[in-house]
């Protein structure tokens, strides 16, 4: 075990665990953070994404180590029930989440890629979001609502 200082949405925590730990596991485990999700554990359907430094990665696959002392981000840091993020309100006004299982992903990659693409076409989203599952199939409304708040990013 080691003593780690995690900054997580802008707050800073010293959390104990071994070096190898999943970053998914103390967000989840230690920290109460419960947006990212285990869905494979495995790097393969996005539900645990988390950005770091501003980029999206796999916590599920992430040794916390390797993100101590950086900028972590999870789907709560982006914005709050009184004032959400628009990307938040995107996907409420496209009504595009049904179990949110894997908004973590479909969010945070696609935030991330319509803030590099603000004039991205919906094929172009659609082949951003390749590879993120999502069990509930709501793909094409998520497409949308990314599409709704690339025109708040242009505005
Ligand atoms: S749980 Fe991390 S990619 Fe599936
Ligand atoms: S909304 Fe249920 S997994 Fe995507």
């Amino acid at each position: 075990m080691a003593a780690l200082s995690l900054k997580v949405n802008g707050r800073s925590h010293s959390v104990d665990a071994a070096p190898d730990t999943p970053l998914l596991y103390v967000l989840m485990d230690d920290l109460q953070l419960n947006g990212p999700k285990f869905g494979c554990g495995l790097a393969q359907c996005g539900s645990c994404t988390v950005l770091l430094n501003g980029e999206p990665i796999r916590s599920c696959v992430t040794p916390v180590s390797d993100a101590a002392g950086q900028e972590i981000t999870t789907i709560e840091g982006l914005g709050t029930l009184e004032a959400p993020h628009p990307i938040q309100k995107a996907f409420i006004e496209e009504q595009a989440a049904q179990c949110g299982y894997c908004l973590s992903g479909i969010m945070l990659y696609g935030k991330t890629f319509i803030d590099q693409n603000p004039n991205a076409t919906e094929q172009q989203i659609m082949e951003a979001l390749g590879g993120l599952l999502c069990r509930c199939h709501t793909h094409v409304r998520m497409v949308r609502a990314l599409a709704r708040y690339a025109q708040e990013v242009r505005a």
